[in-house]
């Protein structure tokens, strides 16, 4: 799962030293001709942070988007469920893995990035820190969440950043499993009873929002998208990914039978578009700088899993000296 790069302000910006203007040509040139950047390429300073912060944001938003999902595990409503969602969270948490290692490559640790998360000051993805109150909410989550993180990262298959860019192949085929057994449960809980296809809109009523904020602020709004263009790291606006979004899911709303919950939604002859409502953004803000309905609880949950597993750690550590040491030991003796 994953969300556009999030606005926030680079506190180094304007700091840093005049780049080498040969360097920063033969950079640029390089990524106009569509080649990689690899991490022992020369690169912008700035290029560097902005990689940094996203890939960072983009890893912690598949950590702490484990936890809604977590929280239906055990309730699933049958085994065959239980082992599907079992199998796409640790997707994500393999999504978070490939990323932080892609992230490190600019030469920032993952304790760093880590201990960011922890005190509460890196941003994630604001869809993560609303609850789960119903079954059919893991049916919104895979359908929207995961469908807007594909049309977010297949552009990112071609970002500029070559570990970054590879990570995402990967991801994208898994995010596409996630997709369809959101789908395929929203599928099932709309063709059952009067209950469950309540359960099912109700779903849809919450996430909605939500997931169509996650393709960030209009473009009018959004301070990174034009360098972040041109460095090639973001290929299409934040406003075209969200009317691509809109425009897939509508119909598969109306295949479900499920009502989208805009009254203003309308469909544009001349433009083939969906047109949206206006976007709540006072809330998307107040819940991505801390305060919205979980945030706390989710960033609490990750201090404790941290902390109840510091003791698996120090004995993986511990272990794995011993053996280094006995095979140190063998060596001598030989
Ligand atoms: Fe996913
Ligand atoms: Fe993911």
């Amino acid at each position: 799962m994953y969300t556009q790069a999030l606005n926030e302000k680079d506190p180094n910006a304007g700091k840093d030293k005049a780049e080498d203007p040969v360097l920063e040509a033969r950079f640029q040139a390089r990524v106009d001709e569509e080649m990689r950047i690899e991490p022992n390429d020369w690169m912008p300073a700035a290029y560097r942070r902005t990689l940094q912060r996203q890939i960072a944001q983009h890893a912690h938003s598949e950590v702490i988007g484990m936890q809604p999902e977590g929280n239906w595990l055990t309730r699933s409503p049958s085994l065959k469920r239980k082992a599907i969602l079992l199998a796409k969270i640790q997707d994500e948490a393999g999504h978070g893995l490939y990323l932080y290692s892609a992230a490190e490559t600019l030469g920032i640790s993952r304790e760093e990035m880590e201990s960011q998360l922890l005190s509460g000051k890196a941003r994630y993805s604001s869809i993560f820190n609303y609850p789960t109150l119903n079954w059919a909410d893991m049916g919104a989550i895979g359908w929207l969440v995961d469908g807007a993180a594909i049309m977010n990262q297949i552009p990112l298959c071609r970002c500029s950043y070559g570990p970054y860019a590879r990570a995402m192949v990967r991801v994208c085929k898994e995010e596409s499993f996630h997709q369809r057994q959101g789908y395929d449960i929203m599928m099932q809980m709309a063709k059952g009873t009067p209950e469950q296809k309540a359960m099912a809109q109700d779903a849809l009523n919450r996430t909605w929002w939500p997931s169509i904020m996650m393709f960030g602020p209009h473009d009018s709004d959004s301070s990174h998208s034009e360098q972040s263009m041109a460095w090639k790291i973001k290929r299409f606006s934040n406003d075209d990914l969200r009317q691509r979004f809109i425009n897939a899911t509508v119909p598969q709303a109306e295949y479900l039978g499920l009502t989208i919950p805009d009254p203003d939604l309308k469909f544009n002859e001349e433009t083939g578009n969906w047109e949206s409502g206006p976007i709540d953004w006072d809330e998307f803000k107040r819940v991505l700088a801390g305060n919205g309905p979980c945030n706390h609880q989710r960033l609490s949950t990750r201090q404790k899993a941290v902390a109840e597993g510091e003791w698996v750690r120090d004995a993986a550590a511990a272990h794995a000296a011993k053996v280094a040491a006995r095979a140190a030991n063998k060596e001598e003796a030989a």
